[in-house]
């Protein structure tokens, strides 16, 4: 879908140096940049704890429940800030967030959940769309009245991201959908996300500690480490790098956890040479 030629890309999202704090005192992002095109599946990397959740948090305006706060930077979508918007009123302009964990209504049915995305709809095209979400995840169709809380995690997940569509985004940003799902259920997810983006022109960011999955769907990608970015590029170069590949790839069975430890390894490299 992104069009990769000399023709200018729309952004539609702009995060531009921002830094976040929790409980005003917990320093969380020390100046995260980033900017996700229209059109685009761009994937933010990182391990436990870099700050993934926060900046997808931040972008939807939902750190506040949490105590955290955006304390320096900005951040914009369509040129507009968020801060100025509630989240329901980023989803009608829309900018929707899968969380991380899912978090489907257990006691609702599959419909019943994707129904409840659709509620800032006003123009009564939800049932169109119930079938353009059933095209998509045939799987939910089958689901369609099972209880969501007796559905696979699979399912849960596919749920998620049907109930997110119904309220017609440009923009989804999608929290870990590969988490604690097995490999064959992770590529199916994918390439779901893959075909909405191509076909329906859904732009995402992609949180996910899956580099390897991450980075073969995505068209860009920024990798975040203890709340900086520390590398991004085009995921096809991201692939080939070798600091990535030895690192975030699985390519080494050295046991280095980040780019500070990459960087060690080969200083030591050197002088052991
Ligand atoms: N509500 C909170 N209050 C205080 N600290 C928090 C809060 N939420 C997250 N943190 C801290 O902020 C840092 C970043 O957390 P975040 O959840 O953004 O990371 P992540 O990259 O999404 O990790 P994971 O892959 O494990 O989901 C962590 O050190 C975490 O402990
Ligand atoms: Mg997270």
């Amino acid at each position: 879908m992104l069009d990769s030629g000399e023709q200018s890309v729309e952004t539609l999202l702009e995060v531009n140096n921002i830094e976040v704090i929790y409980n005003h005192v917990i320093l969380v992002l020390k100046g995260v940049s980033l900017t996700v095109p229209k059109g685009g599946i761009t994937a933010l990397l990182g391990g436990n704890g870099a700050g993934k959740t926060t900046t997808l948090k931040a972008i939807s305006n939902l750190l506040h429940s949490e105590r955290g706060e955006v304390t320096k930077g900005s951040i914009e979508y369509r040129g507009e800030p968020v801060a100025d918007s509630s989240p329901s009123e980023l989803v009608k302009k829309g900018v929707i967030q899968v969380m991380e964990g899912r978090h489907c209504f257990e006691h609702l049915t599959i419909e019943e959940n994707l129904m409840t995305g659709a509620y800032t709809r006003r123009d009564g095209g939800a049932a169109a769309d119930l079938e353009m979400v059933y095209n998509y995840f045939p799987r939910l169709k089958e689901r369609r009245k099972s209880q969501a809380g007796y559905t696979s995690g699979g399912e849960q997940q596919m749920c998620a991201i049907g109930r997110a569509l119904m309220s017609r985004p440009e923009t989804i940003l999608l929290d870990e959908p590969s988490m604690g799902l097995a490999p064959q259920l992770v590529e199916e997810i994918f390439g779901i996300v893959k075909n909405l983006n191509e076909k329906e022109g859904v732009s995402f960011l992609l949180a996910e500690q899956n580099t390897n999955v991450a980075l073969r769907f995505a068209h860009h990608g920024y990798i975040l480490e203890s709340g900086r970015v520390v590398m991004e590029g085009p995921a096809a170069e991201l692939r080939e790098n070798p600091d990535v590949k030895e690192f975030y790839l699985g390519m080494s069975d050295e046991g280095r956890k980040s780019f500070r430890d990459v960087r060690s390894y080969r200083r030591r490299k050197r002088w052991l040479s």
